[in-house]
């Protein structure tokens, strides 16, 4: 794709295509970094520091206008919301995914990560995408909610659905629509036997706990509890799925730091990281302005839509040496990929453990991974994920 100074934000075909999407943003940094969209008039970001800017100043750049391309008004979870509402609910669940607080899920997953790579080990190839980067969150991701394990097809096809809202205004079909209600309309039937249930008798999931929890001093309700899960559906399984299968194809290319990761497992944290810089799972999250304001040197206007380009800021030249270059050694690495600011990722910590233990135990057991059909990018607007990502490897 040619490089152009305005790429159309709602267009899948911007995104799918990964090497020019980053050209296209390496011209837009150095010459229009914060530019307006002729296609949408959405305003985009692209350098890192003007990222962290907006993401700072959240009373001038709320998310409760619309944190995704598209705006439902209704939606009321924690990232619909500004402080206060957003800092009550978040607080629900924040403890539980504090790095202390999944510690506790560490055994479980390193049991899933063996059974996950013992199915696929004497195959010595694998579909990525549905034996292991799709399969490991959304099993978590089941058990964190309180589904039961075995829906984790589910999880991963209601997460897909959701993750395409931001193309209904391009799609006169009306399928993009038809399939976000019909999987709300799936895990809300859940929700209606569950909810009531886990009031009878609580655990310490978190449609437990938000079944028995106070927001504003009322008890959530049970729109409320809807919109939280379907934001953990698709914030868990989605993202990190993208993560894994994106940073496999990476270690394809370097081979040197796959060996690297197996010689000294001390390296695979910097790794994770560099994976998360690299790969950037999230393409946008989107802000608005509520007064006439600057970003970058740039006027803004009360009502504008500001996109925050996280692909874009993760290649940044002024903050990353040769950002084209994968390094899982890089030092600092302040990559924005879990966004910054007050709605920073909640589910961070959770994310880091999984593909720490995940890239630890599979480059001690497989090596010489290589490519056996290009990963299929999804056309969408608001994740780079993959569809499908066939891998070779041997067993060492
Ligand atoms: C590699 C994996 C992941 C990536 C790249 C990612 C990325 C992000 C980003 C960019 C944001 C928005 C931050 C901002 O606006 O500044 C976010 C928020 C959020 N993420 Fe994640 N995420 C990942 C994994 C997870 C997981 C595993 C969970 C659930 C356990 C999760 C749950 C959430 C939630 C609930 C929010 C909203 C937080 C708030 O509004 O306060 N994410 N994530």
């Amino acid at each position: 794709m040619p490089v152009t100074t305005a790429p159309d934000l709602l267009d899948e075909a911007f995104y799918a295509d990964l090497d020019g999407m980053h050209e296209t943003f390496a011209y837009l940094r150095a010459t229009d970094p914060v530019y307006r969209d002729p296609v949408s008039g959405f305003v985009g970001v692209t350098r890192h520091a003007d990222v962290i800017d907006v993401e700072r100043r959240a009373s001038v750049f709320v998310s409760s206008r619309g944190y995704r391309a598209v705006w439902s008004p209704a939606e009321d979870n924690m990232i619909a919301q500004d402080d206060p509402g957003h800092a009550e609910q978040r607080a629900l669940v924040a403890r539980r995914l504090t790095p202390r607080g999944v510690a506790r899920d560490e055994a479980r997953l390193r049991a899933l990560i063996d059974e996950l790579l013992d199915a696929v080990a004497g195959a010595g190839r694998m579909e990525v995408v549905d034996a292991l980067a799709a399969q490991l969150p959304s099993r978590l991701t089941a058990e964190l909610l309180g589904f039961p394990e075995d829906r984790w097809r589910d999880i991963k096809s209601w997460s897909e659905r959701l993750m395409r809202l931001d193309s209904i205004p391009r799609d006169p079909s009306g399928r993009v629509m038809q399939g976000v209600i019909s999987a709300i309309g799936e895990f809300q039937a859940y929700l209606d036997e569950a909810v009531p249930r886990f009031r009878e008798a609580p655990d310490d999931s978190f449609i437990s706990v938000w079944a028995n929890a106070q927001v504003k001093g009322c008890p959530m309700s049970d729109h409320t509890i809807m919109n939280e899960t379907g934001l953990f559906i698709s914030g868990g399984a989605e993202t990190t799925r993208t993560a894994i299968a994106r940073g496999l194809r990476a270690f394809c290319d370097h081979p040197d730091q796959w060996e690297r990761m197996a010689e000294d497992p001390a390296t695979v944290p910097g790794a994770v990281e560099e994976v998360l810089r690299w790969v950037s799972p999230l393409n946008q999250m989107f802000r608005t302005a509520v007064t006439d304001d600057v970003i970058g040197g740039t006027p803004v206007q009360a009502g504008d839509r500001i996109a925050l380009l996280y692909p874009s800021a993760n290649r940044d030249e002024a903050v990353f040496d040769d950002p084209f270059r994968f390094d899982i050694t890089r030092h600092p690495n302040h990559h924005v990929a879990f966004g910054f600011g007050p709605h920073v990722c909640v589910g961070q910590a959770l994310a880091r453990l999984e593909l720490r233990l995940l890239f630890t135990e599979m480059s001690r057991r497989f090596t010489n991974l290589r490519v056996l059909s290009e990963p299929v990018i999804e056309r969408n607007i608001f994740a780079g994920a993959v569809e499908r990502f066939e891998l070779g490897f041997d067993l060492r």
